[in-house]
């Protein structure tokens, strides 16, 4: 046992750990904190290694959702660590963990990553950042956990900017040599030499006297992620509604307006079940008074009362940071920062009684009056973005004991913790958007967004967010021409949340791409052209919610993440180890969107046979095919033999016709397809060579089969 002088002096410790024998052992509620330079068992398949004496607040001690322990221990889980800890170290600066790499060994994960995919050769930093313009692991969501394709994972469960330094610490050389060559080095030049790897992946925890280190087994990588999602909790299975359109409207627009613009969706046939407000709706919004604008909304009552008769579920905008003529204010002063932030309080959501007096107030004055989710806005750190003020210090210090930079890791998770209870608490359920997550969030019903823009970061973001426990939105706002809106809406249509945020457009973007026109005389030329085209997509939206029901349902039982990249699924196929804009949405459907401005893209098909999603033609994967940049749907593969159901088109999700299934059988139709939960069913090909349904769950599915297209290609 070390004791305190030992830890400052910096001994080394070389932790030779031996993988102790996982037998299925419960995790303690409250565990001791002493050093342990072995992996100890914590849930089967998963280990733990103390090293020195952690932080008293980390992901995992102030986890308020407790792992899925049921479906944590159905997972087969190999007995054995496969991997070992190299080296600990412990000193004035924090620790340092060294951590084996193997020669062909990827890496993947730190929650999520806009801007690079693979991870091996990088340094990546675990800092919330709102807005990542470097490489550098800065995110809206960074998780201190990665995933290998020899089939591991590693957590550090630690609050500070953790680095993870992949395979690119190099050791000092020890052996002078004589040089002969007659180039002038430069940094170019000496980047290109064949570096010694170092074999390893140095991980430097700063400030912190001690952290534990977490292992998740496989066999696989997917198993891996399974692993990390169910000890999170599980995955999150959003309400149906959720699963629908999304459309946010203009912020300056009063009550009279946003119904004007309700109404309008319905007569113009464009399907949309959730409608959201911007900051407008408050009468302060930087900082936030969470009450109604007194003029632009007089009769909040009437005006979502309208709403809802019209079909729309309401989610409404808004930030942390509390102005003073909020009525919350005066209750959550004791509760807040010693900083403020856009001259309002930041609440301290780590402590529970500050995370009740702000979620009451929204269960009683806005989950109560039918708002059906929030979208919860600059969580974080978007100091990096505006040059200071708009977000809390690193100095801080907040009730609960937390400073500023411990805060940034947690702010975004119980932030949802506290508007998530409140809906709890009335048995309802949500389904919101946040700016920034991070570690363990699987369970948590909120997607993340961005202000940034670029449409390949965007598909980057959602393949890379799959390796995490994390949801994200590719929203489409303005566009820089027709088609860019329409690859824009093809790739959020085929993705966990499907969304126009125009808060700062005052007509649809198919009436106006950009920001500029917003009067009525300035609509764009062929708008209703636009319209039918964007219509025609958002369409296959709802087809697609009984599939991405399904995708969810498995998330929930065994961690399986809805989105995800293809080295998941094929962790061999070494082509794939650099595929960042292809995903798999559920286990039969790879999506490869276009970007406008491209005349080509290739797409790389994983092995076996795979359908046109669109015409049923038949391509042998196991190699890659040009796309021309001209084709006007997005690219989508199926697997060959699946059976995909689809839904009928509604304006929403709770109209009856979204049960009328038209099922596509692409080739032999030898894969079933299933809907897991108490209301499932299951599509089977017949003997008659049609699809038989069959009822899997304790309640009527309410679903019905109206056709069945044979998509031979
Ligand atoms: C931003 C947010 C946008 C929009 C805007 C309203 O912070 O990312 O989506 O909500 O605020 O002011």
């Amino acid at each position: 046992m070390m004791n305190r002088r030992d830890l400052l002096k910096g001994s080394a410790l070389a932790l030779a750990a031996t993988a102790a024998a996982a037998s299925p052992v419960k995790e303690p509620a409250s565990p001791k904190r002493q050093t342990s330079l072995t992996w100890a068992p914590v849930f089967p398949g998963i280990w733990k290694a103390t090293i020195g004496v952690p932080e008293k607040y980390t992901p995992i001690s102030g986890r308020t959702i407790p792992p899925a322990e049921g479906a944590l221990r159905r997972l087969p889980a190999p007995q054995e660590a496969s991997i070992k800890l190299l080296g600990a170290k412990v000193g004035p600066l924090g620790c340092l963990i060294t951590l084996p790499l193997a020669p062909n060994e990827n890496i993947f994960g730190f929650g999520l990553q806009l801007l690079s995919f693979a991870q091996r050769g990088k340094k990546k930093t675990i800092r919330v950042n709102a807005d990542p313009k470097v490489d550098t692991g800065d995110s809206h969501a960074p998780v201190p956990f990665y995933v290998s394709t020899i089939g591991y994972g590693i957590f550090v469960d630690s609050c500070r900017r953790v680095s993870f330094n992949c395979d690119n610490a190099r050791l000092r050389p020890t052996k002078p040599i004589s040089t002969t060559s007659n180039e002038v080095a430069t940094p170019d030049s000496v980047r290109t030499l064949p570096l010694e790897a170092s074999g390893v992946v140095t991980v430097d925890v700063p400030r912190a006297m001690g952290v534990d280190v977490y292992l998740f087994a496989g066999p696989t990588m997917m198993d891996v992620v399974r692993r990390y999602n169910l000890f999170s909790g599980g995955g999150v299975e959003p309400p149906e509604w959720g699963l629908g359109f999304w459309y946010r409207a203009y912020t300056r627009d009063n009550a009279s307006e946003i119904v004007e613009l309700a109404r309008e969706l319905r007569e113009r046939k464009i399907p949309c079940d959730v409608l959201g407000l911007e900051p407008g709706w408050q009468s302060h919004a930087y900082s936030c008074s969470f009450a109604w604008h007194a003029s632009r909304f007089s009769d909040p009552k009437g005006f979502l009362a309208e709403l809802q008769s019209l079909g729309y579920q309401v989610n409404l905008w808004e930030h942390a940071f509390t102005h003073p003529s909020s009525p919350l204010f005066e209750d959550l002063l004791p509760h807040s920062a010693d900083y403020g932030v856009w001259g309002g309080l930041v609440p301290d959501f780590v402590d529970d009684a500050g995370r009740k007096v702000f979620g009451d107030y929204h269960g009683k004055n806005l989950i109560d009056a039918g708002i059906s989710g929030f979208k919860l806005d600059e969580c974080d750190n978007s100091d990096f973005t505006g040059g200071g003020g708009w977000s809390f210090q690193d100095f801080t210090q907040f009730p609960s004991g937390l400073d500023g930079e411990q805060m940034h890791h947690v702010f975004g998770l119980r932030y949802q913790d506290a508007i998530l209870d409140q809906f709890k608490k009335r048995n309802k359920s949500t389904f919101g958007l946040v700016r920034s997550s991070g570690a363990l969030a699987s369970p948590y019903p909120f997607v993340l967004y961005s202000d940034l823009y670029d449409h390949r970061d965007f598909v980057r973001a959602l393949v890379n967010s799959g390796f995490s426990g994390l949801l994200w939105c590719p929203e489409v706002r303005d566009a820089n021409s027709e088609l860019d809106l329409v690859r824009r809406l093809q790739t959020v249509v085929f993705s966990p949340l499907a969304m126009v945020n125009a808060w700062y457009i005052k007509n649809p973007p198919w009436k106006q791409i950009d920001q500029e026109r917003n009067n009525e005389d300035q609509l764009s030329e062929n708008w209703q052209a636009l319209e039918a085209r964007c219509r025609n997509i958002i369409e296959w939206r709802m087809r697609l919610v009984p599939y991405l029901r399904s995708a969810f349902a498995r998330y929930a039982l065994d961690g399986t993440p809805p989105f995800r990249a293809l080295v998941l699924d094929y962790p061999n196929d070494l082509r794939l180890h650099g595929i960042d804009s292809e995903y798999m949405m559920g286990d039969r459907m790879l999506v490869a969107p276009l970007f406008a401005g491209e005349d080509a893209r290739e797409v790389v098909l994983p092995e076996g046979v795979w359908h046109d999603f669109w015409t049923g033609q038949v391509f042998n994967g196991g190699r890659s095919y040009q796309i021309p940049g001209f084709q006007e749907d997005i690219p989508v593969f199926v697997k060959a033999g699946s059976i995909l159901p689809f839904g009928g088109v509604a304006l929403t999700t709770t109209s009856n016709a979204t049960r009328d299934l038209t099922v596509a059988v692409y080739g032999d139709g030898s894969l079933t397809w299933k809907l897991d939960g108490d209301a499932g069913l299951e599509l089977r090909r017949s003997s008659s060579n049609g699809v038989d349904v069959r009822a899997v769950g304790s309640k009527p599915h309410g679903y019905r089969i109206v056709a069945v297209q044979h998509m031979e290609g």
